[in-house]
């Protein structure tokens, strides 16, 4: 299903795709937890981080050496040959040879498209500037799936709906799923208008509120992102929306009983640090299963037929 196939956005995924990673990302949790394994020895995974990461990062890197397999690191790109002008194409060539699949995170939206057209090995898109961010969806819906149920869930996506790589991707796996969506964002940050009318073209029925208040009680899951700061053109503009949102646990009390809170993390102040405490909050869980789900597809794309050969 996914072998030398290139990972871009949530767009190109069917129902029946994310079932299956979800799938095996259940089955491979154990290695997650430390049982050990050896199903992607002899594979290496190529880690291109153009801009700043920990859990993608890291949770690429834990899922390859905990199968087995290893990485290699671009590391910084003023350490490489990009400080002498190389472009993005003849880097991922010349990186395509040395690995089996490349993991890119850059700056730049439609990059990891590009990178694809010029790789040799499947490519991974782990966030392309306000683009899309597929893998960190695939650990959401996991994590929504073991915390409540996927099918038809009420749930609030929160913050900046705009610039938010994270919301984009999920939106779009929702509606496979018959998900009630809240957009609740600051006027400047509402979700593009063409992301809600693929929703709306897909049957998701979709609202939009600029209060959180507006959805009390009625949500299954609340889903706050942090507000994108570094793709604001003008700082004065950030300043503005800088502190729209802060969940704390007096703002969930009149929230269903069983609502979760998710958070791709890093948070700034969107989540008080006393909400970590109560039921509500799954975040730490969820950077958790980053692991098990990138684990999941490393080995759908990478495993050799009928085990590894000697
Ligand atoms: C997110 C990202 O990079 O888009 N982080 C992540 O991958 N877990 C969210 C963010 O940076 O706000």
């Amino acid at each position: 299903m996914f072998k030398k196939r290139h990972l871009l956005s949530m767009r190109e995924f069917s129902r029946e795709e994310m079932d299956s990673v979800l799938e095996t990302a259940a089955s491979l949790e154990p290695f997650a937890r430390g049982k050990r394994s050896d199903m992607l020895s002899g594979k290496i995974l190529a880690l291109l981080f153009f801009e700043p990461s920990t859990r993608t990062r890291m949770s690429f890197e834990t899922a390859m050496k905990r199968l087995g397999g290893s990485t290699i690191n671009l590391g910084s790109a003023e350490a490489s040959s990009i400080a002498k002008g190389e472009s993005l194409a003849d880097t991922v060539r010349v990186v395509g040879g040395y690995a089996d699949a490349i993991v890119i995170r850059h700056p730049k939206e439609g990059s990891a498209r590009l990178a694809a057209e010029f790789s040799p090995v499947p490519v991974l898109n782990a966030g392309d500037g306000a683009g899309h961010h597929p893998t960190q969806t695939l650990l959401d819906l996991y994590t929504i799936k073991k915390e409540r149920h996927l099918e038809g869930i009420s749930i609030a996506l929160v913050g900046d709906l705009k610039y938010g790589r994270t919301v984009h991707s999920l939106a779009y796996a929702l509606s496979l799923y018959g998900a009630e969506i809240t957009l609740i964002s600051p006027p400047t940050l509402r979700m593009p208008d063409q992301i809600k009318s693929d929703l709306s073209s897909r049957g998701t029925i979709v609202r939009e509120a600029s209060d959180l208040g507006e959805v009390m009680g009625s949500i299954d899951v609340l889903y706050v992102t942090r507000i994108q700061k570094e793709r604001f053109p003008d700082p004065v503009e950030y300043n503005k929306v800088a502190k729209s949102y802060r969940i704390t646990p007096e703002s969930l009390q009149q929230m269903n009983q069983g609502l979760i809170v998710m958070h791709p993390l890093p948070r700034v102040d969107e989540i008080s640090p006393e909400v970590d405490m109560t039921s509500h909050a799954v975040y730490f869980k969820q950077s958790f299963y980053g692991v098990p789900v990138r684990m999941a597809l490393l080995k759908m794309m990478l495993e050799d037929e009928g085990g590894q050969e000697q």
